[in-house]
C-alpha cells in the first residue's frame, strides 16, 4: 500500500470526512458536530490521507483527568489495513506529548463493533456496558478504558 499520511484535521476536510461518517454509522455526526470539535481547544483531531484523499479520522476530547475518544472511522475500502490503529496510536502519542492532566482514556462503542478488538490490541479493557444505549438498530454500548501514567505508559 502507498504511504499513509496522518495529519491534523482541517475545516476543508469536513466534506470528505462526512462522506466516510455517513458510510460508517447509522446515526452519523453532522458537519456541525465536527465543526464544533475543530473549535475545541482540548480536542485532538487527526485524519489519515492516501494519495490526497481522506481515508479515516479520529476525534478525542481531553476533559481534565479523563480523555474521551469520541469518533473513529476508516472508509470501507481501506479497512483492515492498519489505518485505524495508526490513527489511534498517533492521537495517543499527541495526548502524551501535550502533557495534559489525563490519566484515563475512555470510549463507548456498539457491542457488535470490530473496534472493540482494535482497542483491546492497544491496551484498552472493557469496563462496563450500557443497556440499549444505541438505536438504529437498538444495541448495548460497551464502555472501554485504559489508564495512562504520568509518563504515558499504559498501566492496565
Ligand atoms: C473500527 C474501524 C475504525 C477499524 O479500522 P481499521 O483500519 O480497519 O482497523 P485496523 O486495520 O487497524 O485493525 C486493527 C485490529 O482491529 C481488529 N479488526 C478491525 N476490523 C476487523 C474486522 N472487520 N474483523 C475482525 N477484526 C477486526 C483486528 O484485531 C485488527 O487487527 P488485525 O488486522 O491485525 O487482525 C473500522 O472498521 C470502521 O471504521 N468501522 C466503522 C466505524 C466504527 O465502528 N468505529 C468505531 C466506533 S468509535
Amino acid at each position: 500500500m502507498e504511504s499513509i499520511i496522518i495529519r491534523d484535521m482541517l475545516y476543508a476536510d469536513l466534506p470528505e470526512i462526512c462522506a466516510i461518517e455517513n458510510e460508517s454509522f447509522s446515526t452519523p455526526w453532522s458537519m456541525n458536530s465536527f465543526d464544533h470539535e475543530l473549535m475545541e481547544p482540548h480536542s485532538i483531531l487527526k485524519i489519515a490521507e492516501l494519495n490526497g484523499h481522506i481515508v479515516g479520522y479520529i476525534c478525542l476530547r481531553v476533559m481534565l483527568d479523563i480523555t474521551h475518544i469520541l469518533n473513529l472511522a476508516v472508509a470501507p475500502p481501506w479497512r483492515r489495513m492498519g489505518i485505524g490503529s495508526m490513527l489511534l496510536e498517533t492521537a495517543l502519542d499527541e495526548l502524551e506529548a501535550m502533557q495534559e492532566e489525563t490519566d484515563f482514556i475512555t470510549l463507548e462503542v456498539r457491542a457488535s463493533s470490530h473496534a472493540i478488538m482494535l482497542y483491546e490490541k492497544h491496551g484498552f479493557r472493557v469496563i462496563g456496558r450500557r443497556k440499549n444505549y444505541y438505536h438504529k438498530p437498538q444495541e448495548d454500548a460497551v464502555l472501554m478504558g485504559m489508564e495512562i501514567g504520568g509518563n504515558g505508559d499504559e498501566m492496565v
